[in-house]
Parts: C-alpha cells; sequence; structure tokens
C-alpha cells in the first residue's frame, strides 16, 4: 500500500507580539480572565502590509529545507485559509510562484479553522491516487486583520501565522485515514459577516468582525471533536492507549483539556501551543506540529492524532504515524 508521508515541517510567526498586558490597554479585560477562560497568553500579529503569501513563502522554505527537496520536487500546492491575498489569483498560486515551483496544480481551500486538515486530506488523496509525488501543504491566516480590536469577546483570542508540510508517497507508512465533515446549520454561531458576493458594503466598517457565540461554539466544538476522535481510531482499528500524540487546533485551552480527557490522555501528550500562538485558525495545527517535531517530543513512528474545527461549522481529523 502506498502511504503519503509527512516528511518536512515548518512555521512562520510576525515579528510583532502581543501580550495580555497589551491587550488590557485596548479593552476592558485582563490577563488573568485571558488564561484561565483561554489559555492565551501571547500572540503573534501580522504587521499591516503582511500577506498570507509572504507568510505562507516563509514557513514553506523551512519545510522545503527540512524534507531536502529542491523547489523544483513539488509537484502541487494546497493551501488551508481564510484570509487569502486576493480573491484570485488564489494563494498557493502566488507561492508557487515565488518560490521558483515549476507549474503545477496550485489552489487553496477556504474550511475556517479546519482548513489545513481538508488541505492536507486532500493532498492525501492526490498522493494515493498516483497524480501528486511532492505536495507543499499549508495552513495559513492574517486572521487579525478580521479582528474587531474593541470586541473583548473575540480580539483577545486569535493570532496570525503559517504553517507548512511536504508531503510525498511512502511504502512503510504516513497517514492512516483522514476524515472530514460540515454541517452549516451551526453559520450563525460563528461568522465573518462580509464576502464577495454578499454585504460587501460593510467591508471596513465597524460591523465587518468576526461574530461568535463563543459559549455554544465551546459546546459543539467538545462534542464533535470527540465524535470524530472516536470514529478515527475505530475505523483504523487504532485504541485510544496506542496514541502516542494528540495535536489539537488551538482554539482554547479548556476545548484542548476536554479532548485529552475524552481520549484518556495525560496532558504530556498533547502539544500545546494556544499559549504563545493564540488561535491562528488554520495554521494552529501545521505550527503546533513543527514545534512537536522540531523540539523532539514527537519522533518518526509515532502514531499522531490531529484535529481540528471551525466556523461552518467544519472539522475534521487526521491520524498518521510519523
Ligand atoms: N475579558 C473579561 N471579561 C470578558 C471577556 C474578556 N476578554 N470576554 C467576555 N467577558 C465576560 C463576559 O462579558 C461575561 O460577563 P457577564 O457574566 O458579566 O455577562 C463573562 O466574561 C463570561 O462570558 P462567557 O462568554 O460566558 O465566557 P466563557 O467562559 O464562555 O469564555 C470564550 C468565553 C470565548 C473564551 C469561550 O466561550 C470560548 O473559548 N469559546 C470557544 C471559542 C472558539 O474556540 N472559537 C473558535 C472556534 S475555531
Amino acid at each position: 500500500m502506498t502511504y503519503s508521508r509527512i516528511v518536512g515541517t515548518g512555521r512562520y510567526l510576525p515579528e510583532q507580539i502581543m501580550t495580555n498586558a497589551d491587550v488590557e490597554k485596548i479593552v476592558d479585560t485582563s490577563d488573568e480572565w485571558i488564561r484561565t477562560r483561554t489559555g492565551v497568553e501571547r500572540r503573534h500579529v501580522c504587521a499591516p502590509d503582511q500577506t498570507t503569501s509572504e507568510m505562507c513563502i516563509e514557513a514553506a522554505k523551512i519545510a522545503i529545507e527540512d524534507a531536502g527537496i529542491d523547489v523544483t520536487d513539488i509537484d502541487m500546492v494546497i493551501t488551508g485559509t481564510t484570509t487569502p491575498d486576493l480573491i484570485f489569483p488564489n494563494v498557493s498560486t502566488l507561492v508557487q510562484h515565488k518560490l521558483g515551483i515549476p507549474a503545477c496544480p496550485a489552489f487553496s481551500l477556504e474550511a475556517a479553522c479546519t482548513g489545513f486538515i481538508y488541505a492536507l486530506t486532500t493532498a492525501d488523496k492526490f498522493i494515493k491516487a498516483g497524480e501528486a509525488k511532492c505536495v507543499l501543504v499549508m495552513g495559513a491566516e492574517c486572521i487579525t486583520k478580521l479582528v474587531d480590536w474593541t470586541d473583548r469577546n473575540t480580539c483577545v483570542l486569535f493570532g496570525d501565522g503559517a504553517g507548512a508540510v511536504i508531503l510525498q508517497p511512502s511504502e512503510e507508512h504516513g497517514i492512516i485515514s483522514c476524515h472530514l465533515g460540515a454541517d452549516g446549520q451551526y453559520k450563525d454561531l460563528l461568522y465573518y459577516p462580509v464576502g464577495q458576493s454578499s454585504n460587501l458594503a460593510l467591508a471596513g466598517t465597524a460591523d465587518a468582525n468576526i461574530i461568535m457565540s463563543g459559549n455554544e461554539v465551546f459546546k459543539v466544538a467538545v462534542k464533535t471533536l470527540g465524535k470524530i476522535a472516536a470514529e478515527t481510531l475505530e475505523d483504523a482499528g487504532v485504541t485510544k492507549e496506542e496514541l502516542d500524540w494528540l495535536v489539537p487546533h488551538q482554539a482554547n485551552i479548556r476545548i484542548i483539556q476536554a479532548m485529552a480527557k475524552r481520549l484518556e490522555m495525560p496532558m504530556e501528550k498533547v502539544i500545546v501551543t494556544v499559549q504563545d500562538h493564540g488561535n491562528t485558525s488554520a495554521a494552529s495545527v501545521p505550527m503546533a506540529l513543527d514545534v512537536g517535531i522540531r523540539d523532539g517530543r514527537i519522533k518518526p513512528g509515532q502514531l499522531v492524532l490531529m484535529e481540528a474545527f471551525g466556523g461552518g461549522f467544519t472539522w475534521g481529523s487526521v491520524l498518521m504515524r510519523l
């Protein structure tokens, strides 16, 4: 059987760091409230003129070097993002050209915080079908550009960044199973009200902000992620005890802890970056994976469960042996 396998990872975080103390100066909140309710201590915020593709390029360069490949080896580029530089060309196309990757299929997927899981799942299918040999897969967001910095309910949560992986075929091990889901009935619980075909007049006004019912999102996230994790393990014939690592979407430490509890995993087996990154939407899982691999915790051959949940709602998981 041919697997697809992650052979290199990279991440990029913008230079500017905003601590909870900095946020305290903008809205009526406290470091204590943010840390205890969300787990966030600081987040990176992109510069006003910095774009998602620029962050992707920095993360991709590191992943390419880590994989020991040349840009000319890449034959497909997929990016999960909800904050593209432009409506078109898509982010992957911009990255392909600027990195000197030969012309190839390059497209972006929009699935909010689940964007990277959707992108990785798609890349896995192309490799297993024998239609791609080396895919650059990224999750990246300038999500703070969508945030209302006067709304304490949302502004404390988010941060920017980009994560990248290189995926290649492998006869030994790699991605074991992918599970995706979505249900638009939850649209009103978490959304951004401006699009290119609706409410365009709101763009640039005070009403163009992330709208979120935090409590409701929390409840559905925990329930759905628990269900998909159980389904993923059952389908693969893997027990909770066999899992070496959980690499979850970094939305809130309490959602992460609830997931770890359901999987009966001690927090020592969970990669947590929410304290340093905040919720970086589609960038959160690939960046957390990169952190865990680079600091030596996640080792080759270990069993890793990645999962994410986001606006839509969308959700997904990838089980892999690194
Ligand atoms: N600082 C201080 N107080 C705040 C605050 C802030 N930044 N944000 C909200 N509050 C207040 C509220 O006004 C409310 O006050 P009240 O009781 O006087 O009305 C109180 O804190 C509790 O608000 P509530 O919304 O019930 O808090 P919570 O425990 O649900 O935590 C979230 C709020 C947003 C942290 C939490 O619901 C959450 O993380 N939800 C999931 C969000 C998420 O993951 N989104 C992305 C999905 S990909």
